[in-house]
């Protein structure tokens, strides 16, 4: 019917976004800005809305979904908004036992360390996630021209969690079961790639208009060892999100020395973390964008110093293909949601 082929049309001020025309390298009429964790425990509006509510379960709950996506686009005005989930959730679909649990993080309750748990773990269908797609519709609806990120996990950083069973800082048994169990390696960033490809293609069908893999925790590499054993299986992702036709992001942490091999791994724009000034990131990532990358306690300094730091980054973003603001990390939990406003009508706004 009309209704159904409409729903299924891109919003047509999609077309201005200047968030998709900085993702493919477009002239700008303003810098983009979004936040990475600009939904969430720094809003109390949030913390309202998940009185008495797991995290795994509001993420299986779309019009939670939909409204928590939405609390910060309406409360900034931020150029994207990020679909509210969890890189855990495909797992916990097809049915791996884990939860988030609060001021933690995933905890896994059966770690994976054989090959026989690998093959445990289904792959991931359409079927196991219905609630997802009906989410990103809702949103897109809501939404109109402000584009929505869909996201999923990388390979590496999600095995550390299903490996170690929980949150880590050296994620030693993950580069344990990486230098000394190849073939269970192997199959595991098999496995997971194939379930975060799928994850990317169920939101981007039902609209999500661009996406971002999260390797929060390769920066824990060498080099070398992210080459051999890691890049392949994120370039798999990334190459299967670029046959969907939208802008790929793919952002880590304490990457300054990955950030060429994590553009090469097949993304439009690579993240940057607060610790590499963007002037020395964009030769590392040739000809890709930006996005990045205020240190998120900036925030909590006086606006004038705040937006000073915003304002060199800003110029420094301009000898990149292109550049999307952010922080360069997540936001911290005790942000002022009212020094965000300010950021990013400071962004939006400045002209130099
Ligand atoms: O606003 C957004 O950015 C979208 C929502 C989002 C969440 N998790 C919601 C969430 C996104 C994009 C993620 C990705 C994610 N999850 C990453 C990659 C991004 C990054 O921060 O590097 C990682 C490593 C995870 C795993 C995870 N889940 C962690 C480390 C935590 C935080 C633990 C804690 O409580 O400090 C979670 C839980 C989580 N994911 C929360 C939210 C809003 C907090 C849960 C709560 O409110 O109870």
């Amino acid at each position: 019917t009309l209704a159904v082929v409409s729903t299924d049309q891109p919003h047509p001020d999609l077309a201005a976004s200047a968030f998709l025309k900085a993702a493919r390298g477009e002239p700008v009429p303003h810098t983009p800005v979004w936040f990475m964790r600009q939904a969430g425990r720094s809003l109390p509006e949030y913390l309202k809305l998940r009185e008495g509510v797991g995290m795994l379960e509001s993420c299986m709950d779309p019009s939670l979904v939909v409204e928590i996506t939405m609390q910060p686009v309406r409360r900034y005005g931020v150029d994207a908004a990020i679909f509210f989930s969890d890189i855990v959730l495909p797992l916990k679909a097809v049915g791996v036992d884990l939860d988030i649990k609060p001021g933690i993080g995933p905890v896994v309750a059966d770690p994976v360390r054989t090959l026989a748990d690998v093959e445990a773990i289904p792959d991931l269908t359409p079927e196991h996630v219905p609630f997802i797609t009906e989410a990103v519709r809702g949103l897109v609806g809501e939404l109109g021209g402000t584009p929505l990120i869909g996201f999923a996990g990388a390979p590496f950083t999600v095995a550390s969690y299903l490996v170690e069973g929980g949150p880590s800082k050296e994620h030693a048994k993950t580069k344990a079961m990486m230098f000394g169990a190849p073939d269970v390696w192997d199959a595991l960033m098999h496995k997971i790639a194939g379930i975060a490809a799928t994850y990317l293609e169920v939101q981007v069908a039902a609209g999500a208009s661009a996406v971002q893999l999260f390797d929060s925790w390769a920066g824990a590499l060498t080099p070398g060892d992210y080459r051999e054993h890691v890049m392949p299986h994120s370039a798999r992702v990334l190459e299967r999100a670029g046959a969907l036709g939208v802008p790929r992001i793919h952002f880590g942490v304490g990457t300054s020395n990955l950030l060429g091999p994590m553009g090469e791994a097949g993304a439009d724009v690579v993240g940057v973390d607060w610790r590499t000034p963007l002037a020395s990131a964009i030769p590392q990532v040739g000809d890709r964008g930006v996005q990045g990358n205020l240190d998120p306690t900036l925030v909590f300094a006086p606006t004038e110093v705040m937006t000073a730091r915003a304002a060199e980054i800003i110029e420094a973003g301009r000898a990149a293909k292109g550049h999307i603001f952010n922080l360069g990390h997540g936001v911290i939990p005790s942000t002022d949601p009212d020094q965000l406003a300010r950021l990013t009508e400071f962004v939006q706004t400045y002209e130099g």
